[in-house]
């Protein structure tokens, strides 16, 4: 048993079905992040752990205890929202406060834990501000420092950064790693960023459609995806589909082409298969590499980014066209060039096509009429 064990979790709204059986277990001190398409289910997984909503089936375990029927106030769980929900007519230390207080804690154990919150969030002297003299950077802190002050057994948090700039969110997010390994506070953070999800995480729950297809290391998740969806989700690339053929050497078929990839367990050879190449994975040359996997195309597309730009490759062996980034280096390249794409047969990804719920697979199958 784990320190969070929620089973088979349920929650139906009339014939909508927002969360479709989601079983998951949290060590003590786990910084769980939960990432997923718009509508896939998050919040609501979040709202019956907290107990802002009661779910309508399966089971919610905190430290043994069971939580399910419990509400929320009972339940020993900080939360963090989105739109951070301080209190606007409180100072910033009644906002840090405000759990110790419903919980009956004196006035000197408040004060003492405000200090210590505020050094934790680095907002030393706060103590008689205003939320709205704060800046979006300081509020967020002040929401974290208030969701953790009451010493909760567990905090939730729901996209607590996507009101903030790109570069105060990376800031944040070094911050709010650093405050839960101070804290050491099993967190659950919800995100629809996949870089965060990757880089704060201990472990990823990726999400869709209510299920969770991935449960596992960020790094797992990222290198070796077990379903489609998930190989989609986390990262950009192109996806190709073919057979697997182990012998002579592991590759994967796809009419008169084959990409070279690595040998992988659970897979046998005959398999359909889903291959990804990743953006950032692929290599674009102007001549002809030396590589296994090379293949020419040409550019058809330049998407530029600043300090990279995303090269769409089309090669005549594949339905679609490759995307590739590259550093904008010397040589310039535009729509038309004849280039050679490159990918080393150990950053090949494949992923079963059969028991997916990829969305897309799901078409395809209505499209075949199976
Ligand atoms: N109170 C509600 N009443 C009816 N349907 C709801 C309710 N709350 C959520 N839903 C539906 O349940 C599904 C999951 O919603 P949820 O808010 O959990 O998604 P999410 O993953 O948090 O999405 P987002 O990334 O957009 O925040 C959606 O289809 C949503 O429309
Ligand atoms: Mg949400």
């Amino acid at each position: 048993m784990g320190f969070l064990d929620i089973e088979n979790l349920r929650k139906e709204f009339g014939d909508t079905v927002a969360v479709d059986g989601i079983s998951l277990s949290v060590e003590e001190g786990e910084f769980v992040t939960v990432v997923g398409p718009s509508g896939c289910g998050k919040t609501t997984t979040l709202l019956n752990i907290a107990g802002l909503q009661l779910p309508t089936a399966g089971s919610i375990q905190l430290r043994g205890r069971d939580l399910t029927s419990l509400p929320a106030y009972e339940r020993d769980i900080g939360v963090v929202f989105q739109d951070y929900a301080l209190f606007p007519h409180k100072t910033v230390a009644e906002n840090i406060a405000f759990g110790l207080k419903m919980r009956g804690a004196d006035e000197a154990e408040r004060e003492a834990k405000v200090e210590e919150m505020l050094s934790i969030i680095d907002l030393e002297g706060y103590e008689d501000v205003y939320p709205h003299e704060c800046s979006g950077g300081e509020q967020q802190r002040v929401a974290v420092a208030r969701a953790l002050a009451f010493d909760p057994d567990l905090v939730l948090m729901d996209e607590p950064l996507s009101n903030l700039d790109k570069k105060l969110r990376g800031t944040m997010r070094t911050e709010l790693k650093r405050i839960q390994r101070e804290t050491g506070i099993t967190t659950i953070y919800v995100t629809h960023n996949q870089t965060e999800a990757l880089s704060m995480g201990d472990r990823i729950a990726v999400l869709n459609d209510g299920r969770i297809e991935q449960f596992d290391d960020p790094k797992a998740a990222y290198e070796q995806p077990t379903s489609p969806f998930v190989a989609n989700f986390l990262g950009t690339s192109s996806r190709i589909d073919g057979e697997l053929r182990l012998e002579p050497e592991p590759k994967v078929r796809m009419g008169n082409a084959s990409v070279a990839v690595e040998e992988r367990p659970g897979f046998d050879d005959g398999d359909r298969v889903a291959v990804f190449v990743r953006t950032e994975l692929a290599s674009l040359h102007v001549s002809r590499p030396s590589e296994e996997n090379a293949f020419s195309g040409t550019i058809r597309d330049i998407d530029y980014q600043g300090s990279e730009a995303v090269y769409f490759v089309s090669v005549p062996e594949f339905d679609a066209p490759l995307q590739v980034s590259d550093r904008v280096s010397g040589a310039t390249l535009d729509p038309g060039n004849e280039v050679w794409v490159s990918v080393d047969p150990s950053d090949v990804i494949y992923t079963s096509v059969e028991g997916s719920t990829d969305g897309a697979r799901r078409e395809q199958l209505a499209v075949e009429g199976q």
